[in-house]
């Protein structure tokens, strides 16, 4: 076997070109004709296809490099006979096919399918309008494609419509569509010219592809009968078209390969778009610059990324298919529930995360709260610790206001909120919910005893009307009557900060002089980091921490 240097043959007239694309690896074989670089220069790109049979040793080239003819971009051993004849050796040394002159002069892309065989080359042609049934001067109502389009057979050029229908021109070639020879409005009839195309055209093997060259005619079955060879995967087409109803649009399978003509893919590039998520509204799923822009946005959108929002576009979570590991049962989401995940998702992605842990000593306040159970059973209301924690959230918040606000990042502004609401996190049946008790700092413990039990059962009981959801400054989510020793919730964005609240325990303190029994209440604070720093975090969760270890402090 001789290793063979892979040269860039001759560019049909383009001085030096970008390499774009790189289709193979060291290691790889090839067979001669296989796809090597996808080159582009600012009219259109093409691929270089192998020399020769063989494995790929070595590729020269990186993305981005720019190559002219005769530069070396790779090397390869060659398979088979190595000991060929030596005019056979010459031409392989010269590099790629000889006679394949890839047009990247001219405007469009050289058709990628199928590859080019043996003495092939790229011709320019000109589509036409077939026969048209009888049909004369009816008017082009849409041009399907643009300049730079890589177009399959029988992919619609033009859309005509007549009194009685309307009907898509189909391509009679597979290739680039190049310069464009109608306009909207115009109308045509059998021979008209519609299209420049550059197609790859194959010289030794007879093989007939398309219509013949500018002045011939097209052949009398028309649009549709030249298909067999191609490489995507088509419609049904049979019936001598013109009129043929336009194909319903399916998702492309997933790993199919990419239709998008060079300015389509600049345009991706430039985006940072991955064209293989992208699904194509063009003739047969091809990505067209509208469906880049459509991506990019919904991209934005759905991260929340416009002005501002530091949103991540993350790859999604690819599941396996569970049943092979045993028996499982599939059920819809709940609204809520799927809500509720968008909503964790967009706080998570979108806010940075800091959570502080703080116990505080609540021995003498549930001592205060447990000789209340009498004076609760009068008034009907039930003391539990989460009123206390709700009061001395609020005086925490008027005391460190920096807590209480919003980011509006698209104004890049801090939203001092001049009111107090709180939001409790309600576990139910239906999944969590959060409604929201106003101007808490203006309420007393019975109050809040008594607004807290009942917005939490109107949750549980789905009750809860929208107004009771919104407007919360803060929002805190207590676990206390459920177990565990700490977590680190999630800010309930546009808040910045939420108090998690774990079950108390007795726990052995040291007073300086010996451990005594104190019942410890284990709080964690999450708070969003662009609004306030760790400091102010230590301050607000220590602050919580004192006031519910001495309550006398929440009168002051
Ligand atoms: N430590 C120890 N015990 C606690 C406690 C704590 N931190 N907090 C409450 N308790 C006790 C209560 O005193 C009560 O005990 P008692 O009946 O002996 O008096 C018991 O736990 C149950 O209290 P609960 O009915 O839950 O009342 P609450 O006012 O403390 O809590 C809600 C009300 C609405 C917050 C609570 O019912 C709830 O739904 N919590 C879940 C919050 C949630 O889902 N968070 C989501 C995290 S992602």
């Amino acid at each position: 076997m001789s290793e063979q240097e892979i040269k860039v043959p001759d560019l049909g007239g383009a001085d030096e070109v970008e390499v774009i694309e790189i289709l193979v690896s060291k290691g790889d074989s090839v067979e001669e004709e296989d796809p090597i670089l996808t080159v582009e220069s600012d009219k259109a790109s093409v691929e270089l296809p192998s020399p020769g049979a063989g494995k790929i040793t070595k590729i020269t080239v990186k993305v981005g490099d720019k190559v002219k003819e005769g530069d070396v971009v790779g090397m390869m051993e060659a398979s088979g006979d190595a000991g060929g004849s030596d005019d056979e050796k010459d031409t392989k040394e010269a590099g790629f096919s000889k006679s394949v002159k890839p047009d990247l002069k001219s405007e469009g892309k050289a058709k990628k399918e199928p590859a080019p065989k043996k003495n092939t080359g790229f011709r320019l042609v000109t589509a036409k309008v077939p026969a048209l049934d009888g049909l004369e001067h009816v008017p082009i109502i849409e041009i399907n494609v643009n300049e730079g389009d890589e177009v399959g057979v029988d992919d619609p050029l033009v859309t005509v419509e007549s009194d009685k229908a309307t009907m898509e021109i189909p391509s009679p070639y597979a290739g680039a569509v190049g310069k464009i020879l109608v306009s909207e409005g115009e109308r045509i009839s059998e021979g008209h010219e519609l299209v420049e195309m550059t197609i790859v055209e194959d010289n030794g093997q007879g093989e007939e592809i398309g219509w013949e060259d500018t002045c011939s005619e097209p052949p009398e079955s028309s649009i549709s009968d030249k298909q067999e060879g191609k490489a995507e995967t088509e419609r049904n087409s049979e019936e001598p078209k013109p009129a043929q109803p336009s194909a319903t649009h399916e998702p492309p399978t997933p790993g199919a390969k990419i239709h998008a003509g060079p300015a389509v893919r600049k345009l991706a590039r430039e985006f940072g778009a991955d064209l293989a998520r992208i699904k194509g509204s063009g003739p047969k799923f091809r990505i067209i610059k509208d469906d880049v822009q459509a991506f990019v946005k919904s991209q934005l959108r759905q991260d929340g990324t416009v002005a501002g929002d530091s949103g991540s576009s993350i790859p999604g979570v690819k599941l396996p298919d569970f049943s092979q590991f045993g028996e499982v049962k599939r059920e819809a989401m709940s609204r809520m529930m799927f809500a509720t995940a968008n909503n964790m998702q967009r706080s998570w992605l979108n806010v940075p995360h800091v959570t502080q842990f703080e116990d505080a000593d609540i021995t003498d306040m549930e001592d205060f709260r447990k000789a209340q159970k009498a004076a609760g059973e009068k008034k009907g209301v039930k003391m539990t610790p989460l009123p206390f924690l709700l009061k001395a959230c609020a005086t925490a918040l008027a005391e460190l206001p920096q807590f209480n606000v919003s980011l509006d990042m698209e104004r890049k502004e801090v939203v001092r909120k001049q009111f107090i609401h709180i939001g409790i996190a309600v576990d139910t049946p239906n999944g969590l919910m959060v409604p929201v008790i106003r101007d808490v700092d203006k309420k007393g413990l019975w109050e809040l005893a008594a607004e807290s039990a009942e917005l939490a059962q109107k949750a549980r009981d789905k009750q809860l009307k929208p107004a009771e959801t919104q407007g919360a400054c803060f929002t805190i989510t207590s676990l206390g009557g459920i177990g565990g020793t700490a977590f680190t919730p999630i800010v309930n964005t546009p808040e910045v900060a939420i108090l998690g609240v774990s079950k108390a325990a007795m726990k052995p303190v040291w007073d300086g002089k010996g451990f005594q029994p104190r019942l410890m209440l284990p709080l964690s604070l999450s708070y969003d980091h662009r609004a306030v720093n760790g400091v102010d975090g230590g301050k607000l969760i220590s602050l919580i921490g004192d006031l519910l270890g001495d309550l006398r402090r929440l009168l002051l």
